[in-house]
């Protein structure tokens, strides 16, 4: 059997933190004068700040100087960081912990291939970082998902060959990122707004065992 490894995304794949997210993105937005919807909310998934920050002006329809971009860009996430603050292991989302001892139990390595620059103080906040072999997060990177490279570095860094890694995602810019690298797509969410990914799950709960060994032994 290859050497298998498993990536999984942050935001909406271990931890709801969407929800914080949009808190701090709709506070900055009614700020300076507009509204913020929820439905608008789902363009930010598994996107950078800073591109989360320019669909936010153009949806307002405001420009900004640079150092304004870079002062709102701040505020949003000093924000965003008094949400994540209280943040528990009560926030891990279901059954995220089963398929992490899973894994374990069979010693795969495990990766975290996330956008977030807040990557490491939510593991810590919520107890998983040490199920965790490496971080590749928004401080790694210089290419945004739907670009490969988080991935793609996770596998290296896991020493592990692309083919042979498994990622969970549910973001769409996310599965594709994974498609694009070759890996096992698995989509956590709306299999229509996922169509893209090779498995589809509304949630870990739906994944048993057969599913997880079947991965294990697969390709
Ligand atoms: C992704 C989220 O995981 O991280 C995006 O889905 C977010 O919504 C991005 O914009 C960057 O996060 P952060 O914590 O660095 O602002
Ligand atoms: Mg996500």
């Amino acid at each position: 059997m290859n050497k298998k490894g498993f990536i999984f995304d942050l935001d909406g794949v271990i931890v709801d933190t969407a929800k914080y997210h949009y808190l701090a993105w709709s506070d900055l937005a009614s700020e300076l004068g507009f509204e913020f919807t929820i439905e608008q909310n789902e363009m930010f998934k598994g996107v950078s700040r800073k591109r989360c920050m320019e669909i936010l002006l153009d949806i307002g329809g405001i420009t900004a100087t640079k150092n304004q971009f870079d002062t709102w860009m701040v505020e949003k996430n000093v924000d965003y960081l008094k949400y994540i603050d209280k943040m528990d292991a009560s926030e891990i989302l279901p059954d995220v912990v089963r398929v992490l001892d899973f894994l374990k139990k069979h010693h795969i390595p495990i990766a975290l291939g996330s956008a977030s620059k807040n990557a490491q103080p939510i593991l810590e906040k919520v107890g998983l970082l040490s199920y965790f072999d490496t971080i590749v997060d928004g401080n790694n990177v210089t290419k945004a998902k739907p670009d490969p490279e988080v991935f793609l570095l996770a596998a290296k860094q896991l020493g592990v060959k692309a083919d042979d890694c498994v990622v969970f995602e549910d973001a769409v810019a996310g599965i594709e990122a994974a498609n694009k690298a070759n890996m096992v797509s698995i989509g956590i969410g709306d299999k229509n707004i996922l169509s893209e990914a090779q498995y589809n799950f509304k949630d870990f709960t739906e994944m048993d065992a057969i599913f997880l060994n079947g991965l294990l032994a697969g390709k």
